[in-house]
């Protein structure tokens, strides 16, 4: 699927980003951290909730057939003997007999120490599951393990969920929530950690189907991250061979994302057959069987698990988004996060720190964080604002000047292409709640064509005019406005809902005559 050049970044660059702006810190950093955990800062919990939240809402809300879950991190011991993970979940560990230092035997490239040089032990096999007590005895009985994917309390769930949902199949359950990997070798920032999130999709399928649901999730999870903005030609799926398919999984494909690092498994798509529903059903005594009404038989279901990361895809997001131009003679770094992504959706700029600028501004703010998260910033130049509001990738800046106190405008500046339009502050919202969800603004959509121009058109109960051009898009309607009467509309595109019948809507508000 490789169309153009993969464009990489310097890992170290974002990391300073990151630490700089308060997206992410590392963990207890008073105590010089702690090896491989990390604190998201008010940034990057915002990014992170918008990961998740844009993952819930295509994944559970948008769909009949899914629902979501969130079950215990601390799972009945049994469990993990039932699912493998006490027998097979580890990795071959070796140790270098001169500095020590423990190191995953699959990832040696010589037999050599890769710190000092030093010979090395043979492997042995280590658990990488974490191990605590439950209750007050610290004894082998009382051993409770942290778990290492979400994945099994879905599994244990299955006749739950079916008994109170009267789901029939093909149907899934999806759950976001942290998992432990006491991993041998971690690094590159965010990506491997032991302590991480995942959210993860179990579905359940006619054993026959299998195949064809793999294929449909493969391809659902790719578009998911193009979607929201990731490079096509930064994506790529890779097949696990034979040898390193895990204990579970008849078939498995991964979907790498060019980190920083080089390619590496951004999600899994595995197909774990009826693995782990047989296994609990033996070990519990319970059944896992379904039922099928229409074929009048019981089956164990087949299991495809579309399993992502929240802490790389947040990674991965931020690699893509991150960019520096040169603009009047210094570099503005820019965060290009898909706007429902973007921490902070829009910036309350007063021009001066004077009243009663001041008041209007706190006012508009205080207005817009009715509905997003909007960060109010009066210090320093309105350059230097911008600046700010661009590293952290916020799509739009309000600013608040002098001349608003007598038009009642303000004006809107754009992210990406720095582009400035003015609105009416009793628009503000309904303007910015339109560029918000747009895909495109300012722009043509690509390989967009004008197919229909208009002379000044009577377009309101209000006899206001407008000149617009039409166009249409694999099925999509854009309109741009190129001039209007008031001078509000100059220049702008809009894209019309798929669900609207007409090109106009006519209410007495123009913002709706455009995209209602
Ligand atoms: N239930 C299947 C499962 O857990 P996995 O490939 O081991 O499969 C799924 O993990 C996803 O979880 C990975 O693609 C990755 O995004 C994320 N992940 C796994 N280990 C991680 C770690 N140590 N740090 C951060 N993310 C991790």
């Amino acid at each position: 699927m490789t169309q153009e050049t993969p464009r990489k970044v310097d890992m170290e660059k974002i990391v300073s980003l990151c630490r700089r702006r308060g997206f992410i810190f590392p963990s207890s950093e008073i105590y010089g951290g702690l090896s491989s955990c990390w604190d998201y800062g008010p940034l990057g919990v915002e990014l992170k909730r918008n990961v998740k939240e844009a993952w819930w809402r295509v994944v559970v809300q948008e769909r009949d057939d899914m629902v979501g879950l969130d079950a215990s991190i601390l799972m009945h011991p049994q469990t993990w003997e039932a699912s493998g993970h006490i027998e097979g979940f580890a990795d071959p560990l070796v140790e270098c007999k001169s500095c020590h230092l423990r190191w995953r035997a699959d990832e040696i490239k010589d037999n050599n120490c890769p710190s000092c040089g030093g010979e090395l032990t043979e492997p042995r096999m280590f658990n990488l599951m974490f191990k605590t007590f439950m209750g007050p005895i610290e004894e082998e009985a009382d051993v409770v393990y942290l778990r290492p994917e979400t994945a099994q309390g879905i599994f244990v769930n299955f006749q739950n969920v079916v008994n109170t949902t009267r789901k029939k199949l093909p149907f899934g359950i999806a759950q976001i929530g942290k998992a432990f990997r006491n991993e041998i070798t971690t690094g590159n920032f965010i990506f491997r950690s032991r302590e991480f999130e995942q959210m993860e999709i179990e579905f359940f399928v006619k054993p026959g189907t299998d195949k064809e649901w793999f294929d449909y999730w493969l391809e659902e999870r790719l578009n998911w991250y193009v979607k929201l903005g990731l490079r096509k030609e930064n994506l790529r799926l890779r097949q696990h061979g034979k040898d390193e398919l895990a204990h579970y999984a008849k078939e498995c494909h991964d979907i790498d994302y060019l980190f920083p690092m080089g390619w590496s498994e951004l999600e899994g798509v595995a197909n774990r057959g009826d693995f782990d529903l047989v296994q609990h059903a033996r070990s519990s005594g319970k059944s896992m069987d379904y039922f099928d009404e229409e074929a009048k038989e019981h089956f164990v279901p087949y299991i495809i698990e579309p399993s992502a990361g929240v802490d790389r895809s947040t990674l991965a997001f931020l690699c893509d988004a991150y960019d520096e131009e040169l603009a009047e003679g210094e570099t503005r770094v820019i965060l290009h996060l898909h706007h429902s992504l973007a921490p902070i959706k829009v910036a309350v700029l007063p021009l001066s720190r004077r009243e009663p600028l001041v008041a209007l501004a706190k006012q508009i703010h205080a207005d817009l964080r009715q509905c997003w998260m909007v960060q109010y910033d009066d210090a320093q130049s309105i350059g230097r604002r911008y600046r700010r509001q661009d590293e952290i990738g916020t799509p739009f800046c309000t600013t608040i000047d002098f001349q608003s106190l007598e038009d009642n405008q303000v004006t809107i500046r754009e992210r990406d292409s720095m582009n400035q339009i003015r609105v009416p502050i009793s628009e503000l919202k309904t303007t910015l709640a339109a560029k918000l969800s747009g895909e495109e603004l300012f722009v043509l959509p690509p390989g967009g064509q004008i197919w229909k121009k208009e002379k000044w058109r009577h377009y309101s109960g209000k006899r206001k005019n407008c000149l617009s051009h039409k166009s249409r898009l694999n099925g999509q309607r854009w309109i741009h406005l190129l001039g209007s009467s008031s001078g509000l509309w100059d220049n702008v595109i809009f894209p019309i809902p798929r669900s609207s019948k007409s090109w106009w809507n006519h209410t007495s508000d123009p913002c709706h005559q455009v995209w209602m």
